[in-house]
């Protein structure tokens, strides 16, 4: 599939990831089709994205006339034979388990047009052996975003063993066109660049804690405005799921041994369902007005 001949993009799964990617593909001009397993599921989806218009039109960063074609271009969809059998680039943001992902690329494969191209969004997953259940490993790479896609530069394009030079060209050309800077990852490795240090980093904040050192807001303080980054660990790992954290470590864990233990802290934290902004609920508490972290 050459760059210039994409028109349509599928974009599977309508979670944090999931809608954030058909945003940018539709403010990008694309036609998207987001799909995901259950209609309530892909309308939040649909309604997420209506919302971060609507925001971004408000702020001035595009106009409202914008933001309605840009809504206007995403169809959302339940049926997968539906969503991917038009699509020249079928995107995957499902969640971070390695069989979830492999039963989607089963079915869409029986689906897809011939020259598509599957993307996956994994966070830490391999791409080879991901790229193996299709029949189409050469067209097939990582396009790793990050949370919130509209907000975020950066996207990791990554190489499976398998990929053709030409796919990982197509992906970089797309997401130019998505307004984002491509890093190419040239090795298949656990968490690619970015997660190899953050997840790091952010279970790091959940032992310095777990071990009585200092207070969540105190690591967030020192994350936050002496280390420079944007936001503090804590609120990091509320902004991009605590689940998904827990899943790339837990991974990495496995791949790379004992330097990547997950913090009891975390795994408490994704036992009671306190994900997050997602839920309302993670370190901070977003029904009682989030993070307060001390200057
Ligand atoms: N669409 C539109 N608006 C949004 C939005 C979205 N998706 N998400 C947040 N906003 C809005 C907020 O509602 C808020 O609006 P308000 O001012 O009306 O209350 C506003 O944006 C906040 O934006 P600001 O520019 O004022 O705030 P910041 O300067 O703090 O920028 C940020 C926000 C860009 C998210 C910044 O804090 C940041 O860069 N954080 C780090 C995020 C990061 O590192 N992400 C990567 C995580 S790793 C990952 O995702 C990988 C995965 O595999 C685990």
């Amino acid at each position: 599939m050459d760059f210039e001949d994409i028109e349509t993009v599928a974009v599977l799964g309508a979670g944090n990831m999931g809608h954030g990617i058909a945003e940018v593909a539709a403010l990008a001009g694309y036609q998207v089709q987001m799909r995901d397993i259950k209609e309530e599921f892909v309308q939040d989806g649909y309604d997420n994205i209506e919302w971060s218009l609507n925001k971004l039109a408000e702020k001035d960063q595009l106009t409202q006339q914008e933001a309605d074609e840009a809504l206007g271009r995403v169809t959302a969809l339940v049926d997968v034979e539906d969503a991917v059998s038009d699509a020249d680039v079928v995107i995957e943001a499902v969640p971070e388990k390695m069989v979830i992902k492999k039963d989607v690329y089963t079915d869409v494969e029986k689906y897809a047009k011939d020259d598509a191209i599957f993307a996956t969004n994994t966070s830490s997953l391999s791409i080879t052996e991901l790229s193996e259940v299709t029949e189409r490993p050469e067209q097939f790479c990582g396009m790793h975003f990050f949370n919130p896609p509209v907000r975020m530069q950066l996207v990791e394009v990554i190489s499976g063993e398998y990929t053709a030079d030409e796919t990982l060209d197509t992906i970089e050309e797309l997401a130019e066109a998505f307004d984002k800077t491509p890093v190419r990852v040239r090795k298949d490795s656990p968490g690619f660049i970015v997660n190899r240090i953050l997840v790091p980093l952010m279970n790091e904040a959940c032992w310095l804690v777990h071990d009585d050192v200092a207070t969540i807001e105190e690591v967030d303080s020192t994350t936050k405005f002496d280390i420079g980054l944007p936001m503090g660990s804590f609120e990091l790992s509320d902004q991009v799921g605590n689940d998904v954290g827990l899943h790339v470590l837990e991974y990495m864990h496995e791949m790379l041994g004992d330097a990547y233990e997950p913090c009891p802290l975390l795994e408490r934290k994704v036992d009671s369902e306190e994900l997050g902004k997602k839920t309302g609920k993670g370190f901070y508490d977003y029904d009682d007005g989030g993070a307060d972290i001390p200057t």
